[in-house]
Parts: C-alpha cells; structure tokens; sequence
C-alpha cells in the first residue's frame, strides 16, 4: 500500500520534542544523505525546513534499502515514529533539531535528476543558473523565506486598508499609456490592426476616475509595467502599494500611510517604529544630504564651505566658485585612517561618475592643540580657514574632510554617492534601525535643458502648492507642488500628491509642459472631460511594494523579492521570453518585424 501522503500530519520543522513516542507522516524532498555504520540518515526538506529521518536495517530493512537509492531533491512521503536525539547529537540550529523520525516506512513519489547546484542558501552557483532553473531557485530556503514573507507584508497591508474602510479595486492592464516617465509595453488590438493597448505605467489615470465615481478610499497591490534602464531596485514589471483617497490633504494621505507601514513593520519585525515621520522639505534634503531620498540612519551631511574656500589657493574651488558654483565639504569621523590607496580607489569610481578628482584634507592637531589639516590639499588653507572650515564641519582630530566642487547639481550626486559609499565601507550605518521620512515641498518642473521645456518632477497630475499658483505665469521655477515621496533608510519607497482636481488647473499644466491642445485631447481628453463632473478634491500615493519587500527583509536585490524576476536585460531566462512569436501571429496582428533576429518561420 502507498504512503497515503496527502494525509501529512505536520510538516517537517513543527516536528519537535511534543511529538516524541507519535507516528507523522511527512512529506518534501531529499536535502542530503549520510551512512553511520549501516545507520542511513537523512534530511528531508519542506518549506518550514529540515528533519533528520533515520533508517534503522533491522527494524526496516525495505526503508533501509529504499534509503540506499535515494539522492538529493528526490521528493518521498515518510511515515515513522518520533525520537529524542541522543544525548551529544541534539542540533541546535535546526527547528526540529531535538528530535528525529525512526522511519517505518518510504516512499518515493518522484526521483530528480541531478540539480544543477546545491539547493543551500550558500550556493555558489551563479545568479544566471540560477534564474534558469528558478524553480529550483525557489527551494532554497533564503527564497522561501523571501515569498512568505512577501505573503506576509501584503496580507498586513490588506488588513489595515480594510480596516481604514478603503475599497479594493482592479484597474485594467490593457489600456492607453499613463505618463509615468517611463516607455510603454505596447500590446498590438488583433480587431483593430495597427492599433495598441500600453500596459499601465501605474494605475494614476483610473485611481483618479474611482474618486470621480465616488469611491473615496481606493487602495490596490496593482501590477505595473515600466520598459526602463533596469538597476537593482527596478523591474520592468512591479508591484505596487496604490491608493487614492478624496477629500483629504498631504496630513491625511500621511497618517494613513504611516499607520499602514507601523502595522507592517510590527508584523513583521515586531518593532514599534516612532510616528509622525519627519518632513523634511526637498531643499533641505538636497543641501545636507546631496538627494531627495537621504539616510538619516548616519550623520555625515553636507556642508558648504564656499565662502572659506574662497579664500583658500586651490584652483579647482576658485575655478567652480568663479563659474557660480559651490564647495561643499563631508566629514568622515575618524576617517583619517583611510589608506591613500582607498581614497585614491573612491576618485576613480568617482571620475566614473563624472567627477573631477576628490580633493581631501585629514584632519590633526598641532603642537598648541590648534586643529590642523594634513595630506591632500591641505597645503592650500591657512590656519585662519582651516579654523573655518573645522568650525562649519566639526571636524576634530582623527577625521578626514572630502570636498567637492562645481554646479549644485553636481556637487550633491558626487557627495552623496560618496556619503553612501563611505558610510558602508567604513561600517558607519547602524544595523536594525528603520528611518522613515517624507520628503515635502517638492519643486512642481524642473528644466529639461535638452528639451528647453519643463518637465514635470513627478507627474503631470500634481496640484501646484495654493499659493505658489499665481508663480505658474510668472515664475515657473519656482513653483512648489503638493507632490511627496516616503523615503526609508535612504530608499524612495513611494510617492505621490495632492492631484489638480480642476480642469482648467490641469488644461494650464499641461500647457506649461508643452504638451498642446490637441494632444491633451488624444491623450487625456477623458480625463478632462470627466474633471466637468462634479470632481472631489483628492491625493493619493504608490509605494513599491517590491521595494518594501527589499528593504525590510535585507535583500541585496528586487529580483530576490519575486517569484520570477527578469535580469537586468529584462529578460526571464527560465521560459526565455521575450521569444520570436510565429509569422501567422504576427501576420494576424497585421505586424511585420524589421528586426534581424526574424520571426520563426510557420
Ligand atoms: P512613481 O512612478 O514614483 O509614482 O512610482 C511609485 C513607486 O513605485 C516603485 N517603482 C518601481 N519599483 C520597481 N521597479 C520599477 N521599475 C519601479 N518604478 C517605480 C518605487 C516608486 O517610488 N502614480 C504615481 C503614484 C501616485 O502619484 O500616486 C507613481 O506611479 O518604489
């Protein structure tokens, strides 16, 4: 008789020293074998974990000999009785470590073929390999971890949306582009040839619309669809944390949100995470930080020190101030054991990102205990602007000054890049410790100087701060939108606004991104035509949920976070799409490809 193994008792790491004396009946797949003197012993694995089988030839000689054939990833039932491990043999990094299961009977219910790579969190294999055989990817335990707790974060937030009285809603995939920034996935009509559904950039447009229909809190974990360059922190496709709720302002959308990411963060971390997050506004950011998306977990800021390197004789300060830029200095405490040959390493992954050199003093004494500037281009400052300069940054003995110099923009991504960079290096970012904030006041364009136009810095949709609106005429640049981003440990997790809920508001923005009449009629005219309708004020956000996932469980990269992640060539390597489709569908779809790789042939 077979094991009937879809009668399974628990699953292998619950069994534990309660069970000692019972008979269980397990289930999953062959971790590792070992022989002891004609004792088999094995560890079976399920997505709990691992329990260690041991196979006894004279209590069970068929077990016993079954046991002689097994291999890795061999998936078996096992019924037997529950042991105490003896004395000395107890593992205490195993769940099910105390105990062992005297097997009585086995059955194979599939064998494996040899796995292409250990099925441990230490594989060596390579990432490549390992998105070829994803599936058994996923068996390790690093990864099923990862789904679980996915599982986990997006049922903790469908309790709290619930219980805050929101309404899950799904918005279409095939539909019309939403501008996001990003290119479009476009999906060719079979009825209406030439014609193209885009796979939503985000669900903006119709969360929008719900709140035009009346649906007052709308929240989502909506799929979205980016053809974009991909980093470590982007998929082509992704999830999100979307919702949208009217009558309400930033605070509203705020409080909702940080409650949602304290229940998150209390289910899955078990911390009480301190609440209302700063704000802090994006100038300030930009000015201590380098970026809107600053980790506050360390101190380090920015600090500019134009005015005293004014009046010191380096070149490059006097060439950057005089072309209307800034100095700006960060202070690495304790820093002055940097080698000569690390900095010299951070200027050339520096010049890989544009930057001139790096330009650095450490930071001494002197015999009257006057701080003193050291190597580098200390030979330039006096003793009167290192004083300033040790004033503004605090620098004290044993620390170490990087500079930067040149336009704002610049100066900021090479610091900031640096801050981070260094930071890690040189272990200065405390572990377990989750800074949330938002970022607030928000610039409502920014100028796109290839273009000559503005663009928007988060979408088309954000209302203009009230008081910034008669700017919109006058001063473009100027004007502050209602816009946000939540930030967490130096990640944006999501953003959003307050939305323009007036048509001749949204008519006007459009208008200053230049986009024309007739092209927000083609491509918003619904949209327009439905803020005629007795429109509610309304604002709303998306987080990455793929983002949250990284962040809270410490993974490295998104892909890790998803089932079946695609690399960074947006491609999935396990079913090998985006494949060449047949001539026929093509030609049903009234398309013709002028790539070289060619369609295959019917
Ligand atoms: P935004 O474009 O900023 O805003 O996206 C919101 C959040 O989605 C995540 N995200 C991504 N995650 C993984 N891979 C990607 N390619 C990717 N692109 C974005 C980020 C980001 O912060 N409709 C607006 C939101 C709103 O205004 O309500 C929007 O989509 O975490």
């Amino acid at each position: 008789m077979p094991l009937p193994y879809h009668e399974r008792t628990c699953y292998c790491a619950e069994v534990g020293e309660d069970h000692v004396g019972q008979t269980v009946l397990i289930t999953g797949w062959v971790q590792n074998r070992r022989d002891h003197g004609g004792m088999v012993f094995i560890d079976v694995r399920d997505r709990t974990g691992l329990v260690q089988l041991k196979f006894n030839p004279d209590r069970d000689p068929r077990s016993h000999e079954i046991a002689g054939r097994l291999r890795a990833e061999y998936c078996v039932a096992v019924r037997g009785e529950v042991a105490a491990r003896p004395e000395g043999l107890v593992n205490p990094n195993l769940a099910s470590g105390a105990v062992e299961i005297e097997v009585h009977e086995i059955d194979i219910l599939s064998e494996s073929a040899t796995p292409p790579f250990d099925i441990a969190d230490d594989t060596e294999a390579n990432e490549e390999l390992r998105l070829k055989y994803r599936y058994l990817d996923l068996r390790r335990p690093v990864l099923q971890r990862s789904l679980i707790t996915r599982h986990r974060i997006v049922r903790a937030i469908r309790e709290h949306f619930d219980r805050e009285g929101f309404i899950e809603i799904e918005t279409p995939i095939l539909t019309k582009s939403t501008p996001e920034g990003a290119r479009d996935y476009l999906v060719p009509s079979r009825v209406h040839p030439g014609r193209f559904y885009a796979l939503p950039q985000s669900p903006q447009i119709f969360k929008q619309l719900l709140m035009i229909s009346g649906f007052d809190k709308y929240v989502q974990i909506a799929r979205c669809f980016r053809d974009e360059d991909l980093r470590a922190d982007r998929q082509p496709e992704f999830t999100q944390l979307d919702m949208e709720m009217s009558f309400v302002q930033a605070e509203n959308v705020f409080d909702v949100i940080e409650r949602c990411m304290a229940h998150v963060m209390k289910q899955i971390h078990g911390v009480d995470i301190p609440r209302p997050f700063p704000r802090v506004a994006f100038d300030r950011a930009m000015n201590e930080y380098g970026t809107d998306a600053p980790d506050t977990r360390y101190d380090m800021k920015l600090i500019d020190v134009s005015a005293a390197a004014k009046k010191s004789e380096f070149r490059v300060f006097a060439d950057a101030l005089a072309a209307g830029g800034v100095v700006r200095a960060m202070r690495v405490p304790g820093g002055a054991t940097m080698t000569r040959k690390e900095t010299d390493r951070l200027a050339d992954d520096l010049r890989g990102i544009g930057a001139g050199g790096l330009p650095l003093v450490k930071v001494a004494q002197d015999d009257d205990s006057r701080i003193a500037f050291q190597t580098g281009v200390a030979k330039f400052f006096t003793p009167e602007t290192t004083a300033e300069i040790a004033g503004a940054t605090g620098a004290g003995e044993g620390d170490l000054l990087f500079f930067a110099a040149g336009a704002p923009a610049d100066v900021c991504k090479h610091l900031s890049w640096l801050r981070t960079v260094v930071a890690r290096k040189r272990d200065l970012i405390p572990k377990n410790e989750w800074h949330f904030l938002w970022i607030v006041d928000v610039p409502m364009f920014e100028w796109n100087a290839d273009e000559k136009r503005w663009d928007s810095m988060h979408h088309p949709f954000t209302a203009p701060r009230d008081e910034d609106v008669p700017l919109l005429d006058s001063d473009p640049g100027r004007v502050l939108s209602q816009g946000y981003d939540l930030v967490l440990n130096g990640t944006e997790l999501g953003s959003g606004s307050v939305r323009i809920h007036r048509a001749d508001v949204q008519r006007k923005i459009f208008g200053l991104l230049n986009i024309t009449p007739e092209q927000q009629q083609l491509r918003f005219g619904f949209l327009l035509d439905a803020l005629r309708y007795g429109p509610p004020p309304h604002g709303g956000i998306a987080l990455g949920l793929d983002r949250i996932m990284m962040l809270l469980t410490g993974l490295d990269s998104l892909r890790d976070t998803l089932s079946f992640p695609k690399t960074a060539k947006a491609q999935d390597l396990m079913t090998e799409a985006p494949s060449p489709v047949d001539e026929k569908q093509l030609r049903e779809l009234a398309l013709k490809s002028t790539a070289a790789t060619e369609a295959t042939p019917t």
